[in-house]
This record gives structure tokens, C-alpha cells and sequence, in this order.
């Protein structure tokens, strides 16, 4: 299957069926989201998997977005409210292990690495995480496209809720984006037939020779 059509396959679902997505399906979309690619490589943010009608209906609550509550699995992308030493130091570790040098070896790299980000504001930090979370989002919508899940990105939510309810302010991190999973309802959907709308490529893109 070709990635246009993975991309022309989807949609942003807004009613699910039942039925559940398989873990090894589940899987599949964490592990691209995890070979996301991300500025200086730091992944400046964690995900949430959840599985439970419950805990979905708490971090759906006060939403016009009935798929938080609905869907099969939810993925909530939280993004650090900064960038700390600590960040850092555990990627230079983890690139010290993955190439396997020392520590010392990727020193100045450390260095440059944590001197950018101390001369910026948190401010900048916490728009900067942002920014990379996004990206993740998009390798998971493409994921989830080429595994034929169903998928819906929501920004509609009560940020406060689900940072209270997932824990996140204790974590140093805030919701950024719930992505719904699971599979079309496409007898109550009123977009499952709709085409997509997209201005053409020509108005997107200037070329310049
Ligand atoms: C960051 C982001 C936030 C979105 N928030 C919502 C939302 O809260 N509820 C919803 O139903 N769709 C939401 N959407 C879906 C968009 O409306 C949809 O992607 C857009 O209209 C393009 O249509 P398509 O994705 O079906 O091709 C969001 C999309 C993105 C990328």
C-alpha cells in the first residue's frame, strides 16, 4: 500500500465502532512514534496509552470530542514545561551506550547542547518542547494511517483536567494533544464518505529555482 493512499485512507474520525485495536497494532504506532525525529534529539516529551472507559470518560469530560471517551486506545502527547541539565545529561548517556563510548568522549557535545538551551527563556523551552510533540503526533497519524487504525488528533479538551488527572504538573509536563484509535463507525460517521478538502499543492508550495 502506498503512503498517498495511507494518507488519503484517513481521516479525522469523530464516531467509533467497538471494536478493539490489537496490541501488536498499538505497538507498531509507539514505535514509530518513537523514531520520531526531534531537534538535538531529546524527545522532550512522554505519551500516555490508555485502555480504560473510566479513566476516558474523566479526561473527556467538559469536551465536545465524544472519541476520547469512545475510542478503543487513547495517546495523550505531553510536552516538558522546560528544558533541564538533567535532560541532557540522560541523552549524552544514552548516545554514550547506543555508540558505544564514554561518557566523557561526548562531553562537548553535552556542553553545546546545555548551553543553548540555558540561554533560553523557559518560556522558549516550553514552546520549543511543544513544537517537537508535534512531530510525534504526525509520525503517529501516519502510523496509524499505514496500519489501517483509525485516528483522531484533538486539541478540544480540557487541559487542566487531563493534567490532573493523569498527574502531569508532579511529572513537569502538560497535555499537548489526545489521539484517539480504534475503528470507524462509518454507519454514524458523517465524514467517513466526505472527500478530503485540501487547497492545492500548487497554493501550498512556491517554488523557487
Ligand atoms: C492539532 C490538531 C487538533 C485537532 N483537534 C481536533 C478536535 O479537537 N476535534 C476533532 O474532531 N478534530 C480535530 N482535529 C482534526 C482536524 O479538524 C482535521 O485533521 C482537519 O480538518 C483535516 O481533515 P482530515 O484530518 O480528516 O483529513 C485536529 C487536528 C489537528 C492536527
Amino acid at each position: 500500500m502506498n503512503l498517498i493512499d495511507d494518507l488519503n485512507w484517513r481521516y479525522a474520525t469523530k464516531a467509533y465502532s467497538t471494536q478493539k485495536v490489537s496490541e501488536e497494532k498499538i505497538n507498531f504506532i509507539l514505535e514509530a512514534i518513537n523514531l520520531s525525529a526531534s531537534s538535538t534529539g531529546l524527545q522532550p516529551y512522554r505519551i500516555f496509552l490508555i485502555e480504560n472507559k473510566e479513566i476516558q470518560a474523566k479526561l473527556g469530560a467538559n469536551s465536545f470530542n465524544k472519541q476520547i471517551a469512545t475510542s478503543s486506545h487513547l495517546l495523550v502527547f505531553a510536552a516538558y514545561n522546560k528544558v533541564t541539565t538533567d535532560h541532557v545529561r540522560s541523552l549524552i548517556s544514552l548516545a554514550a551506550q547506543k555508540q558505544g563510548v564514554s561518557v566523557s568522549e561526548l562531553e562537548g557535545l553535552f556542553n553545546m547542547i546545555d548551553s543553548y538551551f540555558k540561554t533560553q527563556t523557559e518560556e522558549w523551552q516550553k514552546s520549543w518542547a511543544e513544537r517537537q510533540t508535534y512531530i510525534a503526533l504526525g509520525t503517529a497519524l501516519i502510523a496509524a494511517a499505514n496500519a489501517r487504525v483509525d485516528a483522531t488528533p484533538m486539541e478540544g479538551f480540557d487541559y487542566q483536567i487531563v493534567d490532573e488527572v493523569l498527574g502531569l504538573n508532579e511529572k513537569d509536563l502538560h497535555s499537548i494533544v489526545i489521539l484517539s484509535l480504534g475503528y470507524r463507525d462509518e454507519a454514524n460517521d458523517y465524514l467517513s464518505s466526505k472527500p478530503k478538502i485540501r487547497i492545492p499543492i500548487s497554493e501550498m508550495v512556491t517554488k523557487i529555482h
